[in-house]
């Protein structure tokens, strides 16, 4: 993020003494991407963000897979795979909740239904991209609040000591999508200027943008006095810290580097005479993959023009569609629904259902909703993907031609 901004109270020059009423400084914290050459931030705590009391190995869930590959199943016949995920138990909390979907050494793939508060969380090996799909969430960080709605992307950049409270009205349901990178997520460079403002093509920009516009001092709270605990997964795994203090004690900062969420329904789509390619849908880029965005848009107005996408093969990519919502009409038939997630892997070619085609001439609008994941290297499989995958999806473009099809496993 390459956007500044400044809030709450900090001192007029970096480095110098800032003090509090009673006469104590403030501890300044830098926090900077990239060996400190990228983005950072600087933070003003009211007390020392370091006093560490104790430190605890947590086990991973097994199945869940751990970044680097390890603890999960190859995609292995090759496969095109359609995962029910609203077949998967929901509750828990935002972190600890998620059911891994796929990964691979780039990123893990997660979705979660959270019914409770979060502890506190951040994330050492990657920015954390989390869509909203459904419900409304408050994201507390030592950076202040994000009142989230559906629709909502959050990136929470990497280190960033935070927590997620649900807060639709009891009962109503919150369905959550989370890219865990490694590394860090932001708008595609191609959007950008030099100096990192957004250009005149890009489909979103600065004023689409929302950040946190007061501090949290959450340590006013004798709740949340400290001593504090906080979650922190790291290449090797997880670790639970205890801290002296609560770290919702930050009075001000500035910078560019913190979390914001933009809303899907801000992504303004770009449509054209014939159909667009997948780029023109691209809304985040991170390590070896990137983020797309389907919304609800004019379909293509040449007099002759197919609007039903064609079938393609991505040669270098897997291709990960979330259906966030609407009737998904080039898919009819093939068993896909809201909160369904397709892995069309490389090697594979895919297209639209038998006779959508044609179904779908002289449409003029669609108006599905969907989040696309594409990873540079394979994708492979968490338990939480054998849990909930429809067996029959790979068969579902034969429409009845194939009445024995059959995979190993
Ligand atoms: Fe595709």
């Amino acid at each position: 993020m390459t956007y500044y901004r400044r809030i709450g109270d900090i001192p007029p020059k970096r480095h110098t003494q800032f003090r509090t009423a009673d006469g104590a400084l403030y501890a300044e914290e830098l926090m900077g991407q990239d060996g400190f050459s990228a983005a950072s931030a600087l933070l003003y705590h009211r007390h020392a963000p370091t006093a560490l009391l104790g430190a605890d190995d947590v086990d991973e869930p097994p199945g869940d897979g751990d970044g680097a590959g390890r603890d999960l199943e190859p995609n292995r016949p090759l496969l095109p795979r359609h995962l029910r995920t609203g077949d998967l138990d929901g509750g828990g909390d935002l972190v600890t909740g998620r059911t891994v979907l796929l990964a691979n050494a780039d990123l893990r793939l997660a979705v979660v239904a959270p019914t409770e508060p979060s502890g506190l969380y951040r994330n050492a090996t990657g920015d954390e991209l989390v869509y909203l799909r459904r419900g409304a969430l408050r994201l507390e960080s030592s950076f202040g609040v994000l009142d989230c709605r559906e629709g909502d992307y959050v990136v929470v950049p990497t280190g960033t000591t935070h927590r997620w409270v649900p807060t639709s009205p009891a009962g109503d349901p919150i369905d959550v999508l989370v890219v865990e990178a490694q590394g860090h997520v932001g708008p595609p460079a191609r959007y950008l200027s030099a100096r990192g403002q957004f250009l005149e093509h890009s489909p979103y920009c600065e004023r689409d943008l929302h950040a946190p516009t007061e501090p949290l001092l959450a340590d006013d709270d004798p709740a949340d006095a400290g001593p504090a605990e906080v979650l922190v997964r790291h290449r090797g795994g997880l670790t639970r810290y205890r801290y002296a203090h609560h770290p919702f004690d930050v009075v001000g900062w500035d910078g560019c580097l913190y979390p914001y969420r933009f809303s899907i329904h801000d992504f303004e789509p770009i449509t054209g005479r014939v159909h667009q390619p997948p780029p023109v849908h691209q809304t985040f880029a991170g390590p070896n993959f990137v983020v797309c965005s389907f919304v609800p848009r004019k379909l293509d107005y040449h007099p002759l023009a197919v609007p039903v996408p064609y079938n393609h093969s991505n040669t270098d990519s897997d291709e990960v569609l979330y259906y966030c919502a609407g009737n998904f009409t080039s898919r009819r038939g093939s068993g896909i629904a809201e909160g369904s997630i397709s892995l069309h892997p490389a090697g594979f070619t895919h297209g639209p259902q038998p006779g959508s085609v044609e179904a779908g001439l002289g449409e003029e609008r669609t108006e599905e909703l969907a989040v696309m994941v594409d990873t540079f290297r394979p994708l492979q499989l968490a338990a939480g993907a054998r849990a909930c995958e429809d067996p029959d999806y790979a068969w579902s473009w034969a429409a009845g031609a194939n009445s024995g099809a059959t995979t190993s496993r």
